[in-house]
């Protein structure tokens, strides 16, 4: 029996869940199951984007069937090859005869490479920003090779402003019968999924993700479908700002993972020491004991921290067989910019210190401590104060934290103003709107405040640099919006990083809606709006305090407020580390960089084997 979920009236999941899988890919495990999502858009065309895992074939043409109802599929867009998402092509192109098969020359070489069958005059080949009308839609075509595959594709449906994202912003986990994240509890349930998803399938290509990134930066991005896990409406700019850590290797919290390789527990005595020590210094810690936590975690775990410890026994002369497997699992998927520090165990030749560090001085901006503590057989009392000297210089590499955090008493002067002490307060976030003949405009304010009831009034500060300020002060009537903890940077972007005095706020937006009194609010993303006519204003220096009867005010949804404490949390976009710029070359094929000012003329792609030719500056 199919099993569907509609998304969008002409749009539809078609996809499956798969809980018996054991291992995705053959390596990670998947113990909340995992998605493999396809969609259909029931457009004057239809069009079918990618199919699905062996594993649950049938229910994907059950869902098919369903979803097309009586009409037929006029487009298959192929935007990746890996077999989880193309078992079923072969289905669909026997099936449905008259389907055009929207793809790139990579996909079609592929196709040729995994199946027998001939596309043939079927295939619309598409390139870098070609589009495809299917009626109301229209589909722009963009190309994200190695995130995950060289010949991987998104589309970006340019009408409803949904990108279909291929295997970036995917999630391991199965879908429970929900579609959108917000549905469940994602930074509980399923953030350490997606982030092992990303770390583990994706983090190798850190420069080929964050090239995606920019490119959908120039797009408005109302939902995002990926292949794998939840479907986003809300929260875009929040888990785009996880990617732009992740694509960045930028660390997402300060903290220490320590992974441990113990062969009788003398080793891991050593981290549980080290570790209560940072601890007591109000550092967090999160360890793992590499022989039973399968690497995929590890490796998430590494993306997110920004302090390594490995501590591992001395094995055949070597590294720990399973710390080895992590240290070169970590390397192979480009792991830099952190702070390392090692502890080695050995009962008569300790070597696997030098190894792993060694190792660790091929990954990029490592700021790998001086110090290896070495253990014979078991840590003996007197060398507990070299993991005090380690906690120390760990402590050192971080911002001060909780306990670790010295407070010079004179440091507090009674007389001092530090700003982001009122940033305390529980400000929200509004829009503040108002109309002058014929112009509109609006801008971001912070304080909206009920002052009295009856009669019912509130209380708004405006900047006097701003256009609506003045615009208040000339008619007396002003709306304002209460803006949603959904609402994406981009709006206060609109609304707050440039002048109403030079440009048309409102252009962007597909609202036209206005309050009784004829000043405008935007519907979406708003819980509530608010209209008010001014009863008294006064100048307070930099800003006018308006206090103002509320004339209008009605509940545009349930959907909680957004703070000024949420906004800088979850939505303002945080500040990337510096990257050094880099100089070389990228293939155009398959993404492949090549750092470096010459490119040798009979060079060639170690991973697709093009040549030169198909290589350009980056
Ligand atoms: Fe599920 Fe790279 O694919």
């Amino acid at each position: 029996m199919f099993s569907i979920k509609r998304i969008k009236d002409d749009l539809i999941w078609v996809g499956a869940n798969d809980r018996r899988l054991a291992m995705f890919e053959g390596v990670y495990s998947v113990p909340f199951g995992v998605s493999y999502n396809s969609y259909i858009l029931l457009d004057e065309k239809t069009v079918l984007f990618d199919t699905v895992d062996k594993a649950v074939r049938q229910r994907f043409e059950e869902n098919v069937a369903e979803a097309l109802g009586t009409r037929t599929l006029d487009y298959l867009v192929i935007q990746h090859m890996e077999p989880d998402h193309t078992a079923a092509i072969k289905d669909v192109i026997t099936k449905y005869p008259e389907a055009k098969v929207v793809c790139n020359v990579k996909t079609l070489e592929m196709i040729g490479q995994f199946f027998e069958y001939d596309i043939g005059a079927r295939a619309l080949i598409v390139k870098e920003n070609d589009t495809l009308d299917t009626g109301r839609h229209k589909l722009n075509f963009i190309m994200a090779p190695m995130v995950h595959w060289p010949e991987v594709m998104v589309t970006y449906d340019s009408t409803d402003k949904i990108l279909f994202s291929a295997d970036a912003f995917g999630c391991f986990g199965a879908l429970n019968g929900a579609i959108f994240a917000d549905e469940v509890d994602f930074e509980k349930d399923y953030m350490n999924e997606a982030r092992r998803y990303y770390a583990n399938i994706v983090g190798k290509y850190g420069d080929q993700a964050e090239a995606l990134l920019k490119k959908c930066s120039a797009f408005q991005i109302e939902m995002i479908c990926p292949l794998h896990g939840f479907a986003w409406r809300n929260h875009i700019g929040s888990f785009m700002s996880k990617y732009m850590l992740w694509s960045n290797y930028a660390p997402e919290d300060y903290g220490v993972m320590i992974a441990y390789a113990t062969v009788y527990g003398n080793t891991e005595n050593a981290a549980e020491i080290l570790s209560a020590k940072l601890r007591d210094r109000g550092i967090k810690t999160q360890m793992f004991d590499v022989s039973v936590t399968p690497a995929s975690d590890v490796v998430a775990a590494a993306f997110r921290w920004s302090h390594l410890v490995f501590a591992s026994t001395t094995y055949n002369a070597g590294i720990f067989v399973t710390m080895e497997a992590l240290i070169s699992d970590l390397t192979a998927h480009n792991i830099q910019n952190r702070t390392v520090a090692i502890i080695e165990n050995g009962s008569w030749a300790p070597t696997s210190g030098g190894l792993i560090r060694e190792q660790m001085e091929k990954c990029k901006n490592m700021n790998i401590l001086e110090n290896t503590v070495s253990i014979r057989s078991g840590l003996k009392q007197a060398q507990l104060a070299e993991l005090e000297s380690m906690a120390d210089a760990i402590a050192e590499t971080l911002p001060a934290t909780g306990k670790n955090k010295k407070i010079e008493e004179d440091s507090v002067k009674m007389d001092s103003i530090d700003s982001k002490a009122l940033n305390k307060l529980s400000y929200g976030l509004f829009v503040l709107t108002a109309k002058d003949g014929e112009k509109d405009n609006g801008c971001i304010i912070n304080t909206v405040t009920q002052i009295a009831n009856p009669p019912l009034r509130i209380s708004i500060a405006a900047n006097k640099a701003n256009y609506t300020c003045g615009m208040i002060l000339k008619t007396g009537e002003f709306n304002v919006y209460i803006l949603s903890e959904s609402a994406p940077f981009r709006i206060f972007q609109q609304f707050g990083f440039r002048s109403g005095k030079d440009t048309e706020k409102f252009a962007d937006s597909s609202y036209d809606v206005r309050a009784a009194n004829g000043i405008r609010y935007v519907p979406e993303h708003t819980n509530s709006v608010i209209c008010a006519k001014v009863a008294e204003s006064s100048d307070q220096g930099s800003h006018i305090l308006f206090v103002a009867d509320v004339t209008q005010a009605f509940v545009l949804s349930d959907e909680r407020s957004v703070t000024y404490q949420y906004y800088f949390d979850n939505i303002k976009p945080k500040p990337q580390p510096q990257k050094e710029e880099k100089k070389g070359f990228v293939c155009k094929i398959c993404g492949y960089v090549l750092e470096g000012e010459k490119l040798p003329e009979d060079f060639v792609c170690p991973l697709c084997k093009h040549g030169a030719s198909d290589f350009e500056p980056m």
